[in-house]
């Protein structure tokens, strides 16, 4: 190697190194130390990544925590490593499979044998490229995952969030909620995987926003988020896998810096008074015209309300 080569090396590390830094000073955090004892609070999508740093932070504040995973195996690894590393026993799983009705629905169900009461349900699981075929429900799978599912699952809840109020619904979305459509979402092979993803994200806050104006003066408060660009599984891609792990530990947030968001919105006092509003690094901040167009949150929410075939009885 000679110097210039050393060189190169050198500044390209350096620079790297720095936008790690940078990175790690920008962005938010949530500075509140509000302990959660004795609340109930039910995490998506918990046994990696994003839900993962927030369940396990919740516990650490002394909350009990639900783990809703489609997978035993890795669900009951994250509840022994969470209880293992908070000390804190209340910490359970459930299995829910997003991209089936009928989980949903026994999630609930078994949920509801045991608690009484649910302060905070954070909507974290999301997924992107799951296979082309619709699921056994006749949805666009990922569009279940990500909006159907959790649109039956919230609904289903909301009765003891209301009986739990002051209570929260925390709805993790992404900035690609820009790029979306809710035009013929549920149309087999109508979009790719990128497009049905940002589709989702924009069906998170349109929901989100819904919910929000239906639950006014109920003292259940609901608002969506974007995490920042994080390094988690949802980016694992077997051709760019070894470029990703440079790239993506330099340049994205940590999981737990990506949770911060949603324990922001989880814990800090002043979220029991803000619903209907989108916030990245732990403050409100804008979301696209589309994700505030009221006419397209009321399609949305008929569209859904059909396609998981709610009953006249959890109409809300
Ligand atoms: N990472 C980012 O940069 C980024 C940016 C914007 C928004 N987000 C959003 O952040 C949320 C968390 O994602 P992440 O980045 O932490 O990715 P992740 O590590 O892949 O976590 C996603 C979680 O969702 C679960 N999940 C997938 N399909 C499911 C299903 N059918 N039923 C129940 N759970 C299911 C996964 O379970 P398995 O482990 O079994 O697959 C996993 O626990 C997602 O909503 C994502 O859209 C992430």
């Amino acid at each position: 190697m000679n110097v210039d080569s050393i060189m190169w090396v050198f500044w390209v590390t350096v620079t790297l190194v720095l936008i790690k830094i940078l990175n790690k000073f920008s962005n938010g955090r949530c500075y509140t130390d509000n302990v959660m004892i004795g609340k109930v609070v039910i995490v998506t999508g918990a046994n990696s990544g994003i839900g993962y740093a927030t369940a396990l932070e919740l516990a650490k504040r002394g909350a009990k925590v639900i783990l809703g995973c489609r997978d035993d195996k890795k669900g009951i690894e994250a509840v022994e490593s969470i209880i293992k590393q908070t000390k804190n026993k209340n910490v359970k799983y459930i299995y829910l499979d997003l991209s089936s009705l009928s989980s949903v629905r026994k999630f609930v169900e078994e949920f509801k044998k045991s608690e009484f009461k649910l302060d905070v349900l954070v909507n974290n699981a999301g997924a992107s490229g799951m296979g082309r075929s619709m699921t056994e429900d006749g949805m666009v799978k990922d569009m279940q995952v990500n909006h159907f599912g959790p649109f039956l699952l919230t609904l289903l809840l909301v009765p003891i969030l209301k009986r739990s109020a002051p209570s929260r619904v925390i709805v993790v979305s992404s900035m690609l909620h820009r790029l979306g459509t809710i035009e013929g979402v549920n149309e087999e092979g109508r979009y790719g995987y990128f497009q049905t993803y940002c589709n989702s994200k924009l069906c998170n806050v349109l929901f989100a926003n819904e919910l929000a104006r239906r639950l006014k003066g109920t003292g259940v408060v609901v608002n969506s988020l974007h995490p920042g660009q994080v390094n988690t599984s949802l980016y694992k891609t077997t051709l760019f896998e070894k470029l990703r792990c440079l790239v993506l530990y330099t340049f994205f947030k940590s999981p737990e810096e990506g949770a911060q968001t949603s324990l922001y919105l989880a814990v800090a006092d002043e979220c029991d008074q803000i619903s209907g509003k989108y916030f990245v690094d732990c403050k409100e901040s804008g979301m696209s015209w589309k994700a505030e167009d009221r006419y397209l949150a009321g399609e949305l929410w008929s569209m859904s309300e059909k396609l998981v075939k709610v009953r006249p009885e959890e109409w809300i």
